[in-house]
């Protein structure tokens, strides 16, 4: 059944919109007081994650209070490897750690075969009560985080800035590496194909982390894990939308954009008109607003919108995003600023 709000379906198809499809990473996050007076009640992020109920209820605070064209699940990339039997808990100012990060060969040798729809079926369950809430008025995204970023965590034992860990491995024992690669594509596929099979209208995969490879690493380590999963989704659900996103993959954009995905997305470093000028006018391109201009007031808020708007007039396939996640202390009202722009800017720059 067509969506009553159906601009982000039509812009992942690149066909003409009424005006600029707009959702927001990390749209249900901290910035919003209502999402902090629910995260109070819980000691553990987790908690929240696993009860389909609550992620349901989080997933649609945004949508109450923003004219936005999509929802996104409300769940996190590191749901998977808790699945594994990997314990996760976020600390505050930390984020994410894993007690037993994977410190051998042996510990990749030593991980099991498991069916996300068993162990994560409550993540399935969240889908299915968000698509019911919904009510066919919005198209929900479903998401996943690359092979190589949750392997980034899975062997950091959590966030990192030199990436030592890891990227020693690589370059160690290229042949671990990879056997860890393809343990998570192919339990990542799973875990879509069940998002999928729960109602999700698009996918998304984030590989937060594929930037920090070299050209080549990134293409054999990571674009290649992303590319197998969007074949394997395309054997059995042809026609879901895909969305990539990789932070700083502005190098590799065109190898991007020939995996199959029906989306790019791009960081703020990107510049977004000669992206589409590089890709096919078949291929979206999702982004790119730097977060930080939400922290400035409405006059530049206004005039980057329409920056970015302008450099990509004339195309469709566009769904305006920000570069990367919305951070916690921006003003909630300047998200709807930032709105009113893209809705302001986008119909007049289609009516001239
Ligand atoms: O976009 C959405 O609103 C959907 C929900 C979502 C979350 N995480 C909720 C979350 C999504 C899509 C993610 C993806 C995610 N998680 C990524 C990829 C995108 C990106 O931001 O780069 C990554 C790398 C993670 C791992 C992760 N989760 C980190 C590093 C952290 C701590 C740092 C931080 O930004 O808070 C989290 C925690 C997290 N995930 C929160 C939320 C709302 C905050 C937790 C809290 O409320 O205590």
């Amino acid at each position: 059944m067509k969506l009553q709000n159906n601009r982000l379906l039509e812009a992942l198809s690149c066909r003409a919109v009424d005006s600029t499809p707009i959702w927001i990473m990390r749209q249900a996050g901290r910035y919003l007081p209502e999402y902090r007076a629910i995260r109070s009640k819980y000691s553990k992020f987790l908690d929240m994650c696993q009860n389909p109920d609550i992620a349901c209820e989080i997933t649609m605070l945004p949508l109450k209070r923003y004219d936005l064209d999509a929802a996104i699940l409300f769940s996190d990339i590191l749901i998977l490897p808790t699945a594994m039997g990997m314990d996760l808990h976020f600390e505050s100012g930390l984020g994410p750690i894993f007690s037993k990060p994977i410190e051998s060969v042996k510990d990749i040798e030593n991980l099991s075969d498991f069916e996300p729809a068993e162990k994560l079926s409550y993540v399935g369950k969240a889908v299915e009560n968000i698509i019911s809430e919904l009510n066919n008025k919005l198209p929900l995204i479903g998401f996943a985080g690359s092979p190589w970023t949750v392997a980034t965590y899975m062997i950091e034992g959590g966030s990192s800035k030199q990436f030592s860990k890891v990227k020693g491995l690589l370059y160690k024992n290229p042949q671990a590496m990879h056997q860890l690669l393809e343990y998570l594509a192919k339990h990542t596929t799973k875990y879509l194909q069940m998002q999928i099979d729960a109602g999700a209208h698009v996918v998304m995969l984030f590989d937060t982390w594929g930037g920090i490879l070299t050209d080549p690493n990134y293409l054999e380590f990571s674009l290649a894990y992303m590319q197998k999963i969007i074949d394997a989704l395309r054997q059995k659900a042809s026609k879901i939308p895909v969305i990539l996103f990789t932070k700083n993959g502005g190098r590799s954009l065109l190898e991007i954009s020939n995996t199959g995905c029906n989306a790019v997305g791009l960081d703020w470093t990107a510049d977004i008109g000669s992206a589409a000028k590089l890709m096919s006018d078949k291929i979206a391109l999702q982004g790119n607003l730097d977060p930080c201009v939400l922290y400035a007031g409405p006059t530049t808020i206004r005039e980057e919108v329409k920056w970015i708007l302008d450099v990509f007039h004339g195309r469709n396939g566009h769904i305006f995003n920000l570069g990367h996640g919305i951070h916690p202390d921006i003003e909630p009202d300047n998200v709807q600023v930032m709105i009113d722009a893209v809705r302001e800017y986008s119909s007049i720059s289609r009516n001239l």
